[in-house]
């Protein structure tokens, strides 16, 4: 029997899960039910496929109407949460975007409707999933490094501008890059250590490099600077060539604006960094920076034992692991047909599919998520109060 999926939030992201990945492992699963704003625009997108789809502007009215095999949320990340409790009720599998939560009533909410849930969820973490994370994973638990005693991570977004001239530069939205985008890497550190921060110090810079000082509401195409902005798509794209290939010619919200926000209003940052330590005594730091262009940007981890040390980054797509105490020095390419953050959407979609079939949990749990929200949100409540704080896990 075809597997029938609802979707909350049919958007560039899930549609992207959904057509690149699911459909590619099971060509008969089923889009049969979308709940989105948008209803018209999509029918529109999808032309003829449409017809086999019913549409709704009320996840409940879907819920309650449809019979699914799972459903997918992909709105935007404040609606995640109350989605994700409406799914829970009907106990269906679900695949949730990250960030599950942008505060910690969120969280709460999420927890308690979690001691309740018992179909699988699929929280969308691909870097955990990716063969480079597994492959740490995997030769830590071998004991190639000895005990993992320290972790430095690092994430130069080549692409950072996106968080400034996108939907992403709305701070209610969001709630700043912690919960939007070190989620994803605070997770696939916790998953490779296999324990949970307790303790965090964290920093950010706001307003230093993009926002504040351009009119509210303005976009480049109405700017005086279009023609030397290094931010318009005019300068980039057809004067140097240099926009990051998945931004199109695009005009867009100036990065500079006043309405991105500020430190009263809060606002995406220009760089954050936190020190983790986790229940161990393992120490981790992970920095993140926005403003890295072309060849400097890199995400990956290096992790070290007394026994050696293993170094990886996405963006090669590359690991080492170099024995401390041995003449050894041993590289793992993972091949150049890698694709969807480092491989890992496609085993998401895996896990989705076999949580659809088969009810089976996955590798991206949802208290896997609930936890990166809840570290995501000390480490800005850190920020914000210069101060060492423990992680308030929930009973
Ligand atoms: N896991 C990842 O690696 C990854 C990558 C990219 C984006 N994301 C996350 O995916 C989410 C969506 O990002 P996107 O780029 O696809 O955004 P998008 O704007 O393209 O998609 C959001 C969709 O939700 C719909 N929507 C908004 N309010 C709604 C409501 N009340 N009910 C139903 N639908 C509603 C919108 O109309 C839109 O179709 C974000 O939270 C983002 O952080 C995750």
């Amino acid at each position: 029997m075809a597997l029938q999926m609802g979707v909350i939030g049919y958007g560039g992201r899930i549609r992207g899960v959904i057509d690149s990945f699911i459909r590619v492992l099971d060509p008969a699963a089923n889009v049969v039910a979308i709940t989105d704003i948008r209803n018209e625009e999509i029918r529109g997108e999808l032309g003829s496929a449409a017809e086999s789809i019913r549409f709704y502007d009320d996840a409940d009215r879907m819920l309650d109407a449809e019979r699914l095999d799972g459903v997918l949320i992909g709105t935007r990340c404040d609606m995640h949460t109350p989605m994700a409790i409406k799914v829970m009720s009907r106990n269906l599998p679900m695949y949730l975007e990250k960030p599950v939560a942008t505060s910690m009533d969120q969280v709460l909410a999420l927890h308690y409707a979690a001691k309740r849930y018992t179909a699988p969820c699929v929280v969308s973490f691909p870097m955990r999933l990716s063969p480079l994370a597994m492959k740490a994973r995997q030769l830590i638990l071998d004991g190639a490094i000895g005990k993992l005693e320290h972790i430095q991570a690092v994430n130069n977004v080549s692409y950072g501008s996106v968080y400034f001239d996108s939907w992403y530069r709305d701070y209610r939205v969001t709630q700043g890059l912690f919960l939007q985008k070190a989620t994803h890497d605070i997770d696939y550190v916790s998953f490779i250590a296999g324990e949970r921060p307790k303790l965090v110090a964290a920093m950010m810079s706001r307003g230093r490099v993009y926002g504040g000082r351009k009119p509210a509401g303005l976009w480049c195409s109405a700017c005086d600077e279009v023609e030397s902005c290094p931010e318009s798509p005019f300068w980039k794209r057809k004067v140097k060539g240099l926009q990051p290939a998945w931004r199109g010619n695009e005009d867009h919200p100036c990065c500079f604006g006043k309405d991105i926000g500020d430190d009263k209003t809060g606002c995406n940052e220009d760089s954050s960094s936190c020190l983790l330590q986790f229940e161990s005594g393992l120490q981790a730091v992970y920095t993140q920076n926005f403003f890295v262009r072309r060849d400097a940007g890199e995400r990956g981890a290096t992790l070290i034992g007394y026994d050696g040390t293993i170094q990886f980054d996405w963006c090669k797509n590359i690991l080492k692991l170099t024995r401390h105490h041995e003449h050894e020095t041993i590289s793992y390419n993972m091949g150049s047909e890698i694709d969807g953050h480092g491989g890992g959407d496609i085993e998401l979609a895996h896990d989705f599919v076999r949580a659809m079939r088969h009810r089976d949990s996955g590798r991206s749990p949802l208290t896997a998520g609930i936890q990166s929200a809840l570290v995501c949100l000390t480490c800005r409540t850190s920020a914000e109060r210069r101060q060492f704080l423990e992680v308030p896990y929930p009973a």
